[in-house]
């Protein structure tokens, strides 16, 4: 397959968590791949850095600030994007307690980010895409939990469980109108999100990738954006319903 085939100029991205991390890699590298860029996150003087990145690239960027919970907010935001080709939903928190001391409200928050903002994105872009006759790609942020349990995990796990159901109940579904819907699952990665764990929590991170992993590091943001990338482009065009791991090889069954 030809280079041309991660080419994406004259295509339109909205990509949500894109004030840091993940999203913001993402965001840069759709951007200088040649889509425009829609960004969505809660954090406005992060989405203004990651706009200041892009354009400074030569890129095109436009800034959503919104919370992904927030149905009509996401909706208003789709409509304000226009015609949309590509949707990265990577916004997401962490959170853990143990299964005993887990509060209504915690599981409610990490389900409505990390599950139903994923669903409102990918419902809302992808109802423009049907309207619209258009092909497209959807990608969603899962992780290496869905593969794994851990104490204190559940709400981050189970929303992210759920996650890959709805992308392959999606796939399923959009596949007769020419939209592909897969998941990315990284590993632990370099990003805001686990900086702000406990130093202890980050030096055992490091320690357990290192004997586990087969390529024995932690992984960095842009890693992730690359494998966003390939589902977002025609180089993945027969692709769908899938989970790709960036994980530096964790998972593998041996
Ligand atoms: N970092 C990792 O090791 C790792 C591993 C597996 C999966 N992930 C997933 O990747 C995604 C990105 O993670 P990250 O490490 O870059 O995290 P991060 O905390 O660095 O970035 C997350 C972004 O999402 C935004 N966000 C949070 N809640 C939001 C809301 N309600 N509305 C809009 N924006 C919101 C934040 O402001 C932030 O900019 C998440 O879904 C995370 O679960 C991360």
């Amino acid at each position: 397959m030809p280079l041309a085939a991660y080419d994406l100029t004259g295509r339109s991205a909205f990509v949500t968590g894109a004030a840091g991390g993940i999203g913001r890699a993402t965001a840069v590298l759709l951007a200088e791949a040649g889509a425009a860029v829609h960004c969505a996150d809660l954090d406005e003087k992060g989405l203004r850095e990651t706009l200041e990145l892009i354009t400074a690239a030569g890129g095109e960027a436009h800034l959503h600030p919104l919370d992904v919970t927030d149905r009509n907010r996401v909706r208003a935001a789709v409509a304000a994007a226009g015609d949309l080709d590509v949707l990265a939903a990577v916004a997401g928190i962490m959170h853990s307690s143990t299964v005993l001391e887990t509060a209504d409200e915690d599981l409610d928050r990490v389900l409505a980010v990390n599950f139903k903002g994923v669903l409102y994105a990918c419902q809302e872009v992808a109802r423009t895409l049907v309207a619209r006759g258009a092909p497209g790609s959807l990608i969603t942020m899962a992780s290496g939990a869905v593969d794994s349990a851990g104490p204190g995990l559940l709400c981050y796990s189970a929303a992210k469980a759920a996650v890959v159901q709805l992308t392959k109940t999606l796939a399923t579904e959009l596949g007769p109108h020419g939209i592909r819907v897969n998941a990315v699952a990284p590993g632990w990665i370099r990003t805001p999100m686990t900086a702000r764990h406990d130093s202890e929590q980050q030096h055992r991170a490091e320690a357990t990738m290192a004997r586990v992993a087969p390529l024995g590091r932690v992984g960095e943001p842009d890693e992730v954006a690359h494998t966003v990338l390939h589902l977002a482009s025609d180089a993945s065009s027969f692709m769908t319903g899938q989970i790709l791991r960036p994980n530096g090889g964790v998972a593998m069954p041996w």
